[in-house]
């Protein structure tokens, strides 16, 4: 009889990973997660009683509390990091004790408990700067980390990849920005966080107006790895595939084009700041995860009423609260 995989998803309680969550149980995974708590155990709550749920108070920085965490799983999704450039750069020790050290032991830990799969997610801001402003990245392109938090991604992207054995099938998924709703919603990323300031009428500086980025909500980030979880491993060991969608890359400026055309009347509360230089511009071009069937099912304007929808109906109690961002 084949036993029910179960998958170990670290950083559970984080934005992405309570989305995830979800979507693993809906599809009877067994599921562990081990989180620290650093933004409170809220977006856990409505898991706790599900019978195939486990929840572990801990540090993946403890080997003790990582031993528990990779007993009898299948699969690890390794989302638990300080994410963000911003966090990286307020606490760089903290930043490197867990996205290279604490991320390079959990792999060994994983590797000699027996798991098959491992998950790690990556960002596409890896790539820095477009070599040319007109094209697009692909997962081929030079990697060009300009933060300590893109660095870090890079420098255990490497790591994993070179554990790779019959085995061990490590995969990376290198996330477009994240937006849209979540147990535990952010409002420091940029769609979220333009789209509630603006909703409240409040003053918005926009630095860099013309760069690109690529964007993804977060059910569709939580669906690839679900994907991952179920792929052929041949078709996917050792390799690295961006996830989003190539026709939603988006300057700022588009963005907030897009946020006025649902919330008419803000355009005074919007202001642009000159900035010639930013070292991160990146249009990604995402055919290769395309090609092992995913698609996304979300796009920026809608992510954008779902905001306001939430935002209006008052679903999102404190919208200011310090838990919903990371810095
Ligand atoms: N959100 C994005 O736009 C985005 C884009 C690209 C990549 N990513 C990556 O996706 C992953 C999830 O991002 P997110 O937005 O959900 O972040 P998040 O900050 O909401 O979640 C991270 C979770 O990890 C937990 N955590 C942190 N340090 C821990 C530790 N030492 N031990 C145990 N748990 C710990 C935190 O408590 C938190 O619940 C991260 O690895 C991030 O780098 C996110």
């Amino acid at each position: 009889m084949n036993r029910t995989k179960k998958i170990l998803v670290t950083g559970g309680a984080g934005y992405i990973g309570s989305v995830l969550i979800g979507k693993l149980l809906g599809k009877a995974f067994q599921v562990r997660t081990i989180d620290n708590l650093m933004f409170s155990d809220a977006a856990l709550k409505q898991y706790m009683d599900n019978p195939n749920f486990e929840f572990i108070k801990g540090d993946i920085r403890n080997k003790d509390d990582v031993g528990k965490a990779v007993a009898d799983v299948d699969t690890v999704v390794h989302l638990a990091a300080i994410v963000g450039d911003p966090a990286c750069k307020k606490f760089p020790e903290l930043a490197t004790s867990t996205n290279k050290d604490g991320a390079e032991h959990l792999c060994l830990q994983a590797i000699d408990a027996g798991v098959s799969r491992f998950i790690f997610a990556s960002t596409c801001s890896n790539y820095g700067k477009m070599l040319d402003p007109e094209g697009f990245v692909d997962e081929t392109a030079e990697l060009n980390p300009i933060s300590l938090y893109a660095e870090l991604k890079v420098g255990f992207e490497q790591y994993l990849v070179s554990k790779s054995n019959d085995s061990f099938c490590p995969v990376v998924l290198r996330f477009a920005t994240a937006y849209g709703l979540s147990p535990r919603p952010r409002f420091d990323l940029t769609v979220n966080e333009f789209t509630k300031e603006l909703f409240y009428k409040r003053k918005l500086e926009i630095f860099g107006e013309q760069f690109w980025r690529p964007y993804c909500h977060t059910g569709d980030l939580a669906q690839a790895c679900l994907l991952m979880t179920e792929a052929d491993r041949s078709l996917i060991s050792a390799q690295a595939f961006n996830v989003g969608n190539s026709n939603e890359n988006y300057r700022k400026k588009m963005l907030i084009d897009e946020i006025l055309k649902q919330l008419p009347g803000s355009e005074s509360s919007v202001s642009f700041v000159t900035k010639d230089e930013d070292p991160r511009d990146y249009r990604v071009n995402f055919d290769k995860i395309k090609k092992l069937g995913y698609h996304t099912s979300m796009d920026v304007p809608r992510g954008i009423n779902e905001i306001i929808q939430a935002l209006s109906s008052g679903t999102i109690k404190n919208p200011d609260d310090k838990m919903l961002v990371n810095i």
